[in-house]
This record gives structure tokens, sequence and C-alpha cells, in this order.
């Protein structure tokens, strides 16, 4: 095993904290049956406690093997141990999609702490599929609760380096596993409301609602039940548990982040800064943008790619926010469905920016 999986498994049994990359962004780990460490990662984050944690689980490896009955097994085998009701559904999309960018939200089994499901009856877990966070799970032998690795409201950590910045100090052990692949966090599938509500999507990711839907229903041609069923409740009588990924102003810089419409940028552009008066802009657009800002001091151009975008996203934001200039202006992303979680996240970002 190398040294770096050894110190952070000592770290991890001793209660610590440790900085654990994964696919999608960097977790901000500690061991799911330890109190004491739970509470730590609330306290090291700034997170108000009630905001429930997702449980990280080791592939097991009999789903490694090209058996899916053998697999669902063994898949049932560790889930059981966090939840009290492993449906079918689970077990599909485990299946299918684990390791890898999608938390199950699942009926909790009853020795899973008060402290990761925020008081819940309902647990969220996932299986990572980066190496180094496999490696971790296994030498560890147990569930590493971990949200992203940021303090709370802030951007979320995409390389070692930003937890590091999150966390100067020492009480967080960081594992350098490279940039995140996927570079947004998982998508999160409500799976305890399936009779009333279907496979409901809490926060967008990689894995879109289309492809659970597939993988749920099949051979259906028209929309699965999911699709169905989701499409007849209305947001009145939805309630959605707390996520507090889901909260308006998430994942945001300190700079002023203003998306723009590049049909009426300049309106916007002009409207905004004779209010404001921005000295230093950062613009950041597609190719082919074409504008006459004022002011501007720094120019990104976008990948026009979208999982690239999601790739790079977070750590443009976090590298725009260190020029101290008065505001990015951000050209808005194309529609289709491939740009709907990185929306939401510069949505979200822009909200919460400037504060
Ligand atoms: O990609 C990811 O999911 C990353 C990596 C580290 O795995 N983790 C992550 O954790 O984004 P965090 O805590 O930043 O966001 C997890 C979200 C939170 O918004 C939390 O409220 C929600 O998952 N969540 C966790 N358990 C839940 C539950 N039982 N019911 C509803 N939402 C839950
Ligand atoms: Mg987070």
């Amino acid at each position: 095993m190398p040294d770096s999986i050894q110190r952070a498994v000592d770290v991890l049994k001793a209660g610590g904290l440790v900085g654990m990359p994964t696919e999608t962004v960097y977790g901000l780990a500690a061991d799911a049956n330890n109190v004491a460490a739970i509470n730590k990662i609330f306290s090291s984050k700034g997170r108000p406690s009630g905001h429930p944690l997702i449980v990280h689980i080791a592939q097991p490896e009999a789903s490694v093997a090209n058996d899916q009955q053998a697999s669902a097994i063994a898949w049932r085998e560790i889930l059981s141990q966090w939840s009290r009701d492993v449906s079918p559904e689970a077990l599909i999309l485990a299946n299918k999609f684990w390791p890898g960018p999608l938390t199950m939200i699942l009926p909790k089994a009853k020795n899973v702490l008060s402290e990761i499901t925020g008081g819940q009856e309902t647990v969220g877990v996932r299986c990572p599929q980066h190496p180094v966070a496999q490696d971790l799970l296994k030498a560890f032998g147990g569930g590493l609760a971990a949200p992203s690795a940021n303090r709370f409201g802030r951007i979320s950590p995409t390389t070692a380096e930003h937890v590091r910045e999150e966390f100067p100090g020492n009480e967080v052990l960081v594992i350098d596993g490279g940039p995140c692949d996927v570079g947004i966090e998982s998508t999160i599938v409500d799976l305890t409301r399936l009779d009333t509500h279907g496979a409901l999507i809490l926060r967008p990711g990689a894995i879109t609602q289309a492809m659970i839907d597939q993988a749920l229903n099949p051979n259906s041609e028209t929309d699965g039940l999911a699709t169905k069923t989701r499409s007849t409740i209305s947001e009145s009588n939805l309630s959605v548990p707390r996520v507090s990924g889901s909260l308006s102003a998430h994942y945001a810089p300190k700079t002023k982040l203003l998306v723009y419409d590049p049909k009426n940028a300049n309106t916007t552009f002009s409207e905004v800064n004779e209010v404001a008066g921005f000295k230093k802009i950062a613009w950041v657009h597609f190719p082919q943008a074409q504008l006459s800002l004022r002011n501007v001091t720094k120019e990104l151009v976008l990948p026009v790619e979208s999982k690239s975008l999601a790739r790079e996203l977070y750590a443009m934001l976090r590298h725009l926010d260190s020029l101290n200039v008065d505001c990015i202006f951000f050209e808005q992303l194309p529609d289709g469905i491939e740009w709907d979680a990185i929306r939401d996240r510069l949505g979200r970002a822009s909200v919460g920016s400037g504060m």
C-alpha cells in the first residue's frame, strides 16, 4: 500500500480528516461511524449541522466481474450496511453507474449516525470512481462521510492545492490525486419515494435524468415511470429534503459574477456598469463572441465542449476570484441538457457572488 494511503488510513482511524480526491470534486473525509470525527467535518467547514453528508463506499470485489447477478448481490450486501431497504432500482443504478458520479438517497439503516443524515430517515450513498478514493476506501475498510472539501458556501475544490487553500492549517491531511476529471459534484437521485415521485433528481450532475430513466426503463418507448410520475406532482406537494447544494447561494466566488445573454450583452453591461462603475472586469466568453466592453483587464475563452467546461469551471472561478477584479462578466451557457448541471452551478455561483 502506498505511504500516502497508509498515512491517511491512520488519520481516519484516529478520528481525523482527510482531503480525498474523487472524480467529481475533492471530499473532506471522516470515518462515517465516528461521531467526533463527523463533528470535525462540520466545525472545519463551518457547515450548519442538520445538512446531511454523503457516505462513500468501496466497490465490492464481486461487482467488478461481468456478472450482473453476482454484482447485484454484492451491491445489496454493502448497501444493506447503510440502507434498511435496498430497492431493485437502487441495484440497477449501482450496477450501471457505480463506481461513478451518482449519489443515491435511500432509506437509512438503523445504525447510521444521525449526524450524517441530519436527523432524517434517509441516507446519501456514493461509490466514487477515482482510483485513489477506491484505494483509500478499501484500505480503510468502512464508509467515509465526505462533503466537498470547501468551506461552507464556497467553490468546491477540484485539485489538492484548492483543498490546502481552504484548510491551510494541519487539521486536514490532503492526498493529491491530480485534478478531478468530472469537475462538478455528483448527481443526487432520491430513491426513497419511487411509488409517488419516481427516481427524482435533487442535484443535477454528469449522470442525467435521461440516463437514469433509460437504465430503469430500458424498454419503454415513451418516458419511463420516473418521468411520468414526476410530471403529475406540483412543486407545492414536493417536500424536498435539505440539500445544502440546493440553496440558491452556493458555490460562490467573492467577486460579483454576472451571467449575460449575448443577445443583449451591451445593454446589460451598460446598465450594470452605470450603477457599479466597474474599473476592472474579467470577461469570460465562448469563441467568436463580439463585444466592446470597457475596462476589461482579463479575458478568458470557454471550451465549447460541456465536459471540458465542467472539468475546468471551479478552477476557473477560483482563479478569476483571485484576480481582484470588480466583476466577472460571464457569457451564458448554450441550451441543451448536457449543459444543465453546469448551468445549475453557474447560476448558484452568480446568486451567491460578491458577498
Ligand atoms: O460529488 C460529490 O457528491 C462530492 C464528492 C466529495 O463525493 N460530495 C459532495 O458533498 O458534493 P456535499 O456535502 O458538498 O454535497 C452533498 C449534498 C448536500 O447538499 C447534502 O444536503 C445532500 O448531498 N445530501 C446528503 N445526504 C442527503 C439526504 N439523506 N437527503 C437529501 N440530501 C442529502
Ligand atoms: Mg458541497
